[in-house]
């Protein structure tokens, strides 16, 4: 950074020094892959309308940069294509059920993450984290109920829990003094006493604020859950994006009580780049709980593994996969270090924590707009006009927000935010 006539440069030096920072990789995150024609919604859906609020299309001059939909522009770790394409080289895709190499692959990967006593019966295939957050909702509650869930959401669990006749109740999460997004724990008492709840969903890591919540935060809130009554669906599907110096602790090992009244979801999707795939999987404890949420899945019979999908988690769940894991987080953890302190040095009014893990950051535009009369609209379009492809917060429950997705090489990040500073935040 340069001062400039008393006024601070935002230039991107300090970018650079940052990669720097980055010890020698041995995987690739810093090519820009052209995703156009490859079965890409982060790339295919901008200025297509559609779905909610897609961004829209850039003006002529300039390339669209993803930053929206929860998909990373990397390449997958090379353990997954080569899994796949080994079993796509035997011909014969009949019926199968999930080998024994599945279900320890999951045993593995997550008891090096923070269970102790994982059983294979616990486990169970899911088509999607959201088909299971969805037959989890319609088991462990009826239609007309309400739901606690805390905001900002993740949009897709309003969806999920609108589209089956429940109704959202939120509970904000907060900012302390130090600016780190915290639960109201009074608040989600009342609010489950008010209105009668007996279900929540929980977001560990948190979408979209990027928090990893801390044990004793983890059990206040299990105690608040279980002195209301209320089960709790779990969804850890950014439990393995944690950076440095947090640790996921997954809702069921918080104590006898979680093991008994939590169902949770994972799934490699996000941690290695295959939603395309869709391989998701559930891990219940409570016998009671297992059996009424798989039944509600079998019943449909639409909850049935992908052969390809199986293998693909086998590739990832392996040593290569936690070596490339692991210069993953470096990268998103640079990206999303660069990202804020930049806000906080060049954007006046713009507040953004930085998260602790996911790759996602959440924008608070309101000192902005305050300051510069600027609607949020204003804000989103004017960024979408030059290729910024960023997501409305309001979908989030973040008023005068936006959701930006860091997984890209640095260079398209860089390129992005000198873009937004020329062009947006520039008055
Ligand atoms: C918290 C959360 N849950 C679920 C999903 C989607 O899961 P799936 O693609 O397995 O249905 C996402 C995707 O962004 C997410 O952020």
């Amino acid at each position: 950074m340069r001062a400039i006539d008393g006024r601070v440069e935002c230039g991107y030096n300090e970018g650079k020094t940052k990669r720097k920072e980055i010890h020698a990789m041995q995987y690739d995150f810093t090519t820009v892959i052209d995703r156009r024609g490859k079965d890409a919604l982060a790339v295919e859906s901008i200025g297509s309308g559609g779905w909610g609020a897609n961004p829209a299309a850039p003006k002529e001059g300039f390339d669209p940069i993803p930053m929206w939909v929860a998909d990373m522009n990397f390449a997958t770790c090379p353990a997954i294509p080569k899994a796949i394409i080994e079993r796509a080289q035997h011909p014969l895709y009949g019926y199968f059920t999930p080998s024994d190499e599945y279900y320890n692959s999951i045993i593995a990967w997550r008891s090096a993450r923070g269970y102790t006593d994982l059983d294979r019966k616990y486990i169970g295939y899911e088509n999607g984290v959201h088909g299971f957050v969805t037959s989890a909702v319609q088991t462990l509650s009826a239609p007309g109920d309400r739901i606690l869930l805390h905001s900002p959401v993740y949009v897709g669990f309003a969806a999920d829990v609108e589209g089956l006749g429940r109704t959202s109740v939120y509970s904000p999460l907060k900012r302390d003094e130090a600016g780190v997004w915290r639960m109201d724990f009074d608040d989600m008492d009342r609010k489950l006493k008010e209105n009668h709840i007996h279900l929540a969903i929980f977001c560990s890591p948190h979408n979209p604020t990027g928090r990893v919540w801390e044990r004793w935060e983890l059990e206040r809130a299990m105690e608040v859950f279980e002195a209301n009554h209320c089960f709790v669906i779990s969804d850890e599907i950014w439990a393995d994006l944690v950076f440095s110096g947090r640790t996921h602790i997954p809702t069921i090992m918080v104590n006898d009580w979680t093991r008994a009244h939590v169902a949770a979801a994972y799934a490699p999707s996000k941690t290695f780049n295959l939603a395309g795939l869709v391989g998701s999987y559930h891990i219940v404890y409570s016998d009671y709980l297992r059996d009424r949420i798989t039944a509600h899945g079998a019943a449909t019979h639409y909850n049935e593994m992908n052969v390809l999908s199986m293998h693909a988690l086998i590739g990832a769940y392996s040593r290569e996969g936690e070596a490339w894991t692991r210069e993953l987080l470096q990268v998103l953890e640079g990206n999303c270090r660069f990202a804020c302190e930049h806000i906080d040095r060049c954007w006046q009014g713009v507040e953004a924590a930085m998260p602790q893990g996911t790759y996602m950051i959440f924008l608070d535009c309101t000192g902005y707009c305050a300051r510069t009369g600027k609607t949020l609209d204003d804000i989103l379009h004017a960024g979408w006009d030059v290729g910024v492809a960023w997501q409305d917060g309001r979908m989030f429950e973040g008023p005068c927000h936006i959701r930006v997705n860091l997984a890209s090489p640095l260079s398209r990040v860089q390129e992005a935010f000198a873009r937004l500073d020329r062009y947006v935040f520039c008055e």
